[in-house]
């Protein structure tokens, strides 16, 4: 097929897509964050679509503009990522967290502004477990046949620390970017090894976050069947 004609090989699919990075607040101005843009979630969504999926998209902060024909539900934190992921993949065929989740949260919120106090050292900020996610899912699969994929940037041995965190996760699919100056963080190109449970190493040379995306719902659709 010519490119930008895309075959609706996901035709009557539902998907869902998360993306961005949480925010997990300390105060009502102030948040612990990340610097996930959510243009590789929002590019896995758009081409879902247009592979003729339905498709649900869990939007954590993301600054970028909804998708044509595709259901966004905003989040800010990963406890609220949880909700509306697991609401939504209750029914879906495939699920895809492309979103950068805090691992921790801070441990109180405080209801007002914290405040300097004069000629006072900061108090260290305590932090607590957020849920996972992806092992969740995974452990417990909605529906026989649900295709989860996880996304893990890395450094230093990043194959191996890729396949060791595919088995702690219980994933199908692990998609594994290597962390570099111009790669991954609110650029427009992305360059990974998609790792399968079944031992399938596919790589993907570096190029746009669509290219990407295709061989993700390539590897997805073949998992369908
Ligand atoms: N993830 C999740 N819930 C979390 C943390 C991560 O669902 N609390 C998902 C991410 O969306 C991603 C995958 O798990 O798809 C891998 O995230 P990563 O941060 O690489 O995994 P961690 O287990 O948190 O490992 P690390 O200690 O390397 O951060
Ligand atoms: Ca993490």
């Amino acid at each position: 097929l010519a490119r930008g004609v895309a075959e609706p090989d996901l035709a009557g699919r539902h998907v869902v897509v998360s993306a961005g990075g949480t925010r997990e607040p300390l105060d009502p101005v102030r948040f612990l964050g990340n610097r996930s843009s959510g243009k590789q979630g929002y590019a896995l969504a758009r081409t879902a679509a247009a592979r003729g999926a339905r498709v649900t998209l869990i939007a954590a902060n993301s600054a970028l503009p909804d998708p044509a024909g595709v259901d966004v539900v905003p989040v800010g934190t990963a406890v609220q990522l949880r909700e509306a992921v697991l609401k939504a993949s209750a029914d879906a065929d495939a699920v895809v967290m492309a979103a950068a989740v805090a691992d921790f949260r801070p441990a109180a919120y405080a209801a007002g502004k914290i405040k300097k106090k004069d000629d006072q050292e900061p108090e260290p900020i305590a932090l607590v477990r957020n849920p996972d996610i992806l092992a969740e899912i995974s452990a417990g699969r909605a529906r026989p046949g649900q295709v989860i994929v996880g996304f893990a940037a890395e450094t230093d041995d990043v194959l191996a620390n890729g396949r060791a965190k595919l088995k702690r996760k219980g994933c199908d699919l692990l998609v594994v970017n290597e962390v570099g100056e111009r790669k991954t963080f609110g650029s427009e190109e992305n360059e990974a090894v998609v790792l399968g449970a079944d031992g399938q190493e596919t790589a993907v040379p570096y190029g746009p976050k669509e290219a990407l995306a295709e061989t993700v719902w390539d590897l997805v659709t073949e998992r369908l069947r």
